[in-house]
């Protein structure tokens, strides 16, 4: 019997598909057809975890129903036939939490909420299954979700508290924090009465209950048995039998078969990336084939069926094999894997028959030369063949499977006698995808050894390696296995990056030999403890006033119901969808331009770029019957110069004068593209997928002009963005003086990488047109204002025709300052066009390739120093990586002026030139150009150690800036505590102990070495000059609550919540009685782009401001109403007063005697790290962080502490994973969430202790007495980086080289 009808339940009820497409994901059909928004999509490819839902199916073994994680974004929705799906709607509302949704909600555990309902369903998951699962369960669960913004603390310390008794920050008791009996080790008092410990107690909250959540439907426990899926897509022909022999039969009858998947996940993925409409193929599944599901032992053999996933393969071996060691062994690999919800569905068996290296059962599977049954379609006979046997055929051909085989069993031995060992390296600690994985067996009666690495595309038998380690083991030899591993690596000789692989290999050879000796591995460490966190701050009265409460996100449990909204999920009725047509190109000019292959797709509607009108030949194109004619039609349009932009709409809009950051990047390239990845024109369609193929199949034709790719070849050839660079501090002559006067004068060279934001909501716009040439704009933008002024003038309309609207944004960190331009001005431009609502919500892939990121830096620069390390005088030149247009960059580029850091240096000069490159537009990100200017001070002082022989810390310690002196900027450093929050931290951390604990520890090991160090942060605020200006705008309603909106954008960093406090402490009303609405330019308009630490600082004048003047109105009748808020509005109103009020305010400065370029005051901090690194693979974890900052009085210590975890984190990432690869061609090679490695939860170390300065010095004109904390804890990653280096130092110093290993 065959069906193309697919049945599933969606949480709770039951949904029938007819002919599902096999390209079609579960994914895109929760969001675009069920419009299930809460399933979000960050990366589209498997990697993030924001789309996880919970699958279950009935285990007929056990009776019951197994959950398990997946990732919609990548499973075909046939998959899903007689499951049960769960999504986060489908488990609790914001009217009715479910336990998991409040744990992380009420534990700060979300910031822009965008991975929010990834984790609640990876968390359910794995709760149906294991109601009480063990920390290190929790954590291993959640290794395939990453989160942008909070660093992870609060989503681990919510989640955890199911796995163990909570109380606050000694959990329980078990905690080792020091507030616990208000004396730390050292005696020294720690937690005074005043201090809040500890931010939420999970004890009082719903506890995870499995007999009130949804069951698992009766109907698919009776379902009658599985019928043969027949699916016919745009693309690809499905059959799924049932049986081995109905597949043979298909087989035999079909006259092509172009693959034989198991589930299709990786297969559909590789397909999807083919743009032609042509890329027809035939496939077959064995996913349906019951006999292929089965674990069977048969005369000493575990048959692990092909049709099972990765987890069930590990669960097979788990519970048939005999021998301890081996199975330890195996799960300790594939604790390296890099997310569950992908060893939850995919299968073991389409991993090995591509006999990919990064795939670890590859290795696995080539060095303890399992077996494989194998299946012909075609003869309908079976073969056996050994991991020598099926791989041998990897030269050319993939396998030694025939195009008619499938694999139907692994066979491994049920009680193996020899001993295994593994070995895996990610670019980041704890799970990741292989840098490099090995594997090695060796039985100790012959003796015999087999050492299998992966390392390119194939796995490798190491032969002449085994040769040796059969010596060392067998006879104690000490014959010399580096020089084996050399030996066998030549065959890698011409390889990308092949000595660092060979060094890694290396340090996997020696330690799977101490494993196959029956030693102790040496690596690191990688098993993790329950996290400890503590955060200490300053108890606030809750009777008074919510200012000063740790109240979590306004938006918290929307987020975690997936229930806040996004510009993607944003639904307007006929909307069309863009899709941006990118330069392949770095420099070249345009010849020619052909869409018609494009526009031929069914369900294209237009093509839309800066020169041909195309739109009014679509019908045309499409009457021809052929493409040729097509083509010839599309190459004579090529010619003539139409623009798709109406009469007075500016390409380039950022050249109006009153647009302050100058850009002259058009919306779509003119004639010459200047960057791979430049937009050129947009398709639109009816759907997302069909636009963004069709997008692809635009052909451009090039001629290419010369490229400037790299900072060192623009500046050989002077290639910058600007006439002169930004230049502050002493005259050249001066400065030349002071260096020459200075006992030590020391040169050198430092520099940093880019970062990519990785804001989870990718630039997203939605255009809808409206009556009389008005527009509607939901865009994801910091900069609300610029986005009106931009539309209009893209249009070449009035700017009170444009409204920009935006809820929220998914994380900005500065990229959607300018980024958002990238999707916003082909929406326009489309919608304008075809007259409809037009939606651009970018690619991951697109994301990275066409937006700007943090600059790369090169710095130069000469110090005097006397013989204590003191600085004397520094002259720096900073060169910044600009990219093909201007966009922020000579704006970071006069960041220079705080080249200083938290340092006092005497005589400085800084200089910095902004780079034009044929590379990103590179623009703001969180800190904007501190980090490497605090990254080139840390080099420097660490250059400076070194030369006067004195520990890094003491020489930072010894130059830091004090309150009064003045900074290169030529501000004076106001309210200003970083002398004191250093003092705290060393004290908090108990810095001695550490170091000497270090000390101790690095005597007596060899391999890994550890290192302390303290950093400082530093940023004044707020900024002079016109960014100081807030607006807002409040309204009374005559129901008691209140309604605003201010001017400033939401993106995570709780400035809503703040805000919500600020005008429930000036109107005296409950908190949950006033609503911040979106941000919309007719509500304020003329707004300053959100960024910068100063949102709260400024909308917060603002509101109190409005707030205050209405009070004053209602004042009189508040008195005749005795109080009563709501009769005193109702009379109010009749008295015709006033009961909405605006407000544009600036920071006060005169009242308190401030300086007009001075910064009011100073956020600062410090921070203590401890890491421990393997000086063999480069490896490392962190062990503690303790951080104390001064931020003022806190209007919410949850979020500012959220803030400084998350940036931290952050810049953990900046300073150790996270780097952007080009290739030669300009193209970004790590361009995907895949590829580019932000931090993980496991990278979060165990103890994470945060404090918040009991007594700060605060600037009476602020907003509560508080400070802006968004940057600058990004900075104190910079600990990271000297901890690392003074581990390394002690590597190299105990391996007696002659020369420091440099570090920068
Ligand atoms: C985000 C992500 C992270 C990952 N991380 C890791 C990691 O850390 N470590 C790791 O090892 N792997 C990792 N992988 C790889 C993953 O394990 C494989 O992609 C997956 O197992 C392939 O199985 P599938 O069911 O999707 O294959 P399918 O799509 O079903 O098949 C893939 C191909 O294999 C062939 N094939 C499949 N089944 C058979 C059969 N029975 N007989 C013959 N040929 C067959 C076909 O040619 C088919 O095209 C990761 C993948 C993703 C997406
Ligand atoms: S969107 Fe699915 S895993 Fe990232
Ligand atoms: S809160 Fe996790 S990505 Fe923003």
């Amino acid at each position: 019997m065959t069906t193309s009808k697919i049945t599933f339940f969606l949480n709770g009820n039951e949904v029938t598909v007819d002919n599902p497409d096999p390209e079609l994901t579960l994914a895109t059909f929760l969001r675009y057809k069920l419009h299930l928004t809460g399933t979000k999509l960050a990366c589209e490819e498997g990697a993030c975890g924001s789309c996880t839902v919970a699958i279950a199916r009935w285990n007929k073994e056990e009776r019951k129903a197994k959950f398990v994680s997946a990732n919609a974004c990548i499973t075909p929705l046939y998959l899903v036939d007689g499951a049960l799906v769960l999504t986060v709607e489908g488990i609790g509302s914001q009217k009715r939490l479910h336990p998991i949704q409040e744990r992380l909600s009420s534990g700060n555990a979300t910031q822009c909420g965008f991975c929010s309902p990834g984790f609640v369903m990876t968390a359910y998951a794995l709760l149906r299954n294991n109601p009480s699962p063990t920390a290190d369960e929790i954590r291993s669960a959640l290794v395939g979700n990453l989160c942008r913004c909070t660093g992870y603390r609060p989503i681990l310390e919510a989640l955890e508290s199911f796995a163990r008794p909570s109380g606050g920050c000694c959990m329980g008791g078990k905690g080792g924090c020091p507030c616990k009996d208000g004396k730390s080790e050292n005696g020294v008092p720690e937690k005074s009465p005043d201090v809040a410990c500890g931010l939420v107690n999970y004890e009082q909250m719903q506890k995870f209950d499995e007999t009130s959540e949804i069951i698992f439907p009766p109907t698919l426990i009776v379902a009658s048995e599985q019928q043969t899926l027949s699916i016919n897509g745009k693309r690809i022909t499905l059959y799924s039998p049932t049986t081995l022999e109905e597949l043979s039969a298909k087989f035999k009858s079909l006259p092509n078969v172009d693959n034989i998947v198991s589930t299709g996940i990786l297969a559909r993925f590789n397909h999807s990336q083919v743009p032609s409409p042509a890329a027809r193929s035939t496939w077959l599944s064995i996913q349906r084939i019951e006999t292929l599901k089965k674990v069977d032992v048969v005369d000493g053999e575990i048959l692990i069926g092909s049709g099972l996933s990765i987890s069930e393969f590990l669960s097979a071996i788990r519970s048939n094999c005999k021998t301890a060691q081996y199975v330890d062994t195996i799960e300790e690999l594939y604790a390296k894997y890099s997310s569950d919800q992908v060893k939850n569905t995919a299968s073991w068996s389409g991993a090995l028959a591509t006999a990919a290296a990064k795939f670890d059962i590859c290795t696995l599977f080539l060095a303890l030369n399992w077996r494989v049954r194998l299946y012909n379609l075609s003869t309908s006979s079976y073969r056996t063949l050994t991991a020598d046997q099926l791989f041998s055929g990897v030269n050319g051909s993939k396998t030694a499977l025939a195009s008619s085989e499938v694999i139907t069993a692994l066979l491994v031995p049920v009680a193996p006698t020899h001993r295994i060992a593994s070995f895996k390296h990610g670019m980041r600690f704890g799970a990741d995808d292989a840098v490099l994985n090995a594997a090695a067996s060796y039985q100790a009666g012959t003796g015999s050894c087999r050492i299998a690495v992966g390392a390119y595309h194939k796995p490798l038998l190491l032969q002449k390696t085994a040769q040796i380690a059969e010596l060392r083991l067998k006879s104690g030899s000490s014959a010399d296995i580096s020089t084996a591993v050399e030996a066998d690596f030549e065959v890698f000789s011409d390889q990308k990056d092949v000595d660092y692989k060979r060094s890694i290999a290396k340090a996997a050879v020696i330690d799977m030999l101490s494993v196959l000796a029956g030693e102790e591995r040496d690596g690191l460490d990688v098993a993790r403890n329950a996290l400890e966190p503590l955060q200490l701050y300053k108890a606030a009265d809750d009777s008074i006033t919510p200012v000063g409460r740790p109240l979590r996100h306004a938006a918290a449990d929307r987020h975690t119901t997936g229930e806040a909204q996004y510009v993607d999920d944003v639904k307007i009725h006929d909307l069309k969808h863009a899709a941006l047509v990118h330069s392949t190109e770095a420099h070249a000019r345009i010849l020619s331009i052909d869409p018609s292959e494009a526009l031929a797709v069914e369900g294209v509607l237009a093509y839309v770029d800066a020169t041909v009108n195309f739109l009014n030949n679509l019908s045309l194109f499409r009457s021809f019957e052929t493409r040729d004619a097509c083509c010839i039609l599309s190459s004579v349009l090529s010619t003539i110069p139409f623009q798709d932009l109406p009469p007075g709409g500016l390409l380039r809009p950022c050249q109006q004068p009153f647009i302050h950051l100058q850009d002259n990047a058009p919306v779509f390239a003119e004639g010459v593209v200047e960057m791979v990845g430049q937009p050129i024109g947009c398709i639109v369609a009816e759907d997302v997928q069909t636009a963004r193929r069709a997008a692809k199949l635009v052909r451009v034709e090039y001629e290419r002009l010369p490229a400037i790719l790299t900072m060192e070849e623009a500046i050989a050839a002077r290639s910058y963005l600007s006439e002169k660079p930004e230049i502050y501090g002493k005259s050249e002559e001066d400065i030349e003086a002071a260096l020459k006067a200075a006992p030590i004068l020391l040169e050198g060279e430092c520099s940093i990488g880019g970062q990519e934001h990785m804001y989870f909501e990718t630039q997203s716009s939605v255009v809808v047109p409206m009556e009389n040439d008005e527009w509607t704009v939901y865009t994801s933008t910091q900069s609300p204002s610029d986005a009106q002024y931009l539309c209009a003038a893209i249009l070449g309309i009035p700017a009170n025709n444009v409204v920009i609207k935006v809820k929220r944004l998914g994380g900005g960190f500065g990229g959607k300052g300018t980024g958002d331009r990238i999707p916003r001005g082909p929406a326009m431009v489309a919608a304008n066009k075809i007259r409809k609502p037009v939606s651009c919500v970018l690619h991951r892939y697109d994301d990275v390739a066409a937006t700007g990121k943090r600059h790369p830096a090169l710095f130069k620069y000469r110090v005097g120093i006397d013989g204590d390390g003191r600085l004397l005088a520094v002259h720096v030149l900073e060169y910044l990586q600009g990219g093909y247009s201007t966009d922020h960059s000579l704006s970071v580029a006069t960041v220079i002026q705080y080249a200083d850091a938290c340092f006092h240096v005497p005589a400085m000069r800084g200089e910095c030139w902004a780079l034009k490159t044929n590379t990103t537009s590179n623009t703001a990100f969180r800190a904007y150009g501190r980090p490497q200017t605090f990254f080139f001070m840390e080099t420097l002082i660490a250059k400076v150690a070194q030369r006067v022989g004195r520990p890094l810390n003491e020489v930072k310690r010894l130059n830091l800036a004090r309150e009064g002196d003045i900074a290169l900027c030529g501000s004076r450093f106001n309210n200003f505590c970083l002398p004191e929050c250093w003092n705290e931290v060393e004290r908090f951390s108990q810095f001695d102990k550490l170091q000497k604990e270090c000390d101790a520890f690095n005597k007596n090991s060899a391999r890994i070495k550890r290192g302390v160090a303290i950093s400082g942060t530093v940023q004044g605020l707020t900024i002079p000059g016109f960014m100081e200006q807030g607006t807002a705008l409040v309204q009374l309603l005559l129901d008691g609550t209140v309604r605003i909106n201010v001017g400033t954008v939401e993106m995570g960093q709780g400035l809503n919540t703040k805000i919500t406090q600020i005008a429930a402490a000036a109107l005296n009303v409950p908190y949950e009685k006033v609503l911040i609405i979106e941000m919309a330019t007719d509500k304020t308009a003329n707004t300053v782009e959100s960024g910068g630490s100063i949102g709260t600082d400024i909308c917060g004048h603002a509101v109190k401001k409005a707030c205050e003047k209405l009070l004053e109105g209602i004042k009189p009748h508040m008195e005749q109403c005795d109080g009563d808020f709501v009769k005193a509005l109702a009379a109010a109103w009749m008295a015709k007063v006033p009961l909405q009020a605006s407000e544009t305010v600036s920071v006060e400065r005169k009242a308190h005697a401030m300086p007009d370029n001075d910064h009011p005051y100073f956020t600062s901090g410090a921070a203590c790290v401890l890491v421990e690194v393997d000086c063999l693979t480069g490896e490392h974890k962190l062990k503690s962080v303790d951080i104390v900052m001064d931020v003022g009085d806190s209007i919410n210590p949850a979020l500012d502490i959220g803030q400084i975890e998350g940036g931290f984190i952050q810049g953990y990432g900046l300073t150790t994973s996270e780097e952007i690869g080009y290739d030669e061609s300009g193209r970004i090679s790590n361009g995907s969430l895949y590829s580019y490695k932000i931090p993980t939860v496991h990278m979060v170390p165990e103890h994470f202790r945060v404090k918040l300065l009991e007594k700060g010095r605060n600037y009476p004109g602020q907003i509560y007495r508080s400070k802006g904390i968004g940057e600058p804890p990004l900075l104190l990653a910079t600990a990271v980086h000297s901890a690392l280096r003074i581990a390394i130092d002690s590597y190299s110093s105990n391996a007696n080289s002659s020369v420091l290993l440099t570090f920068c």
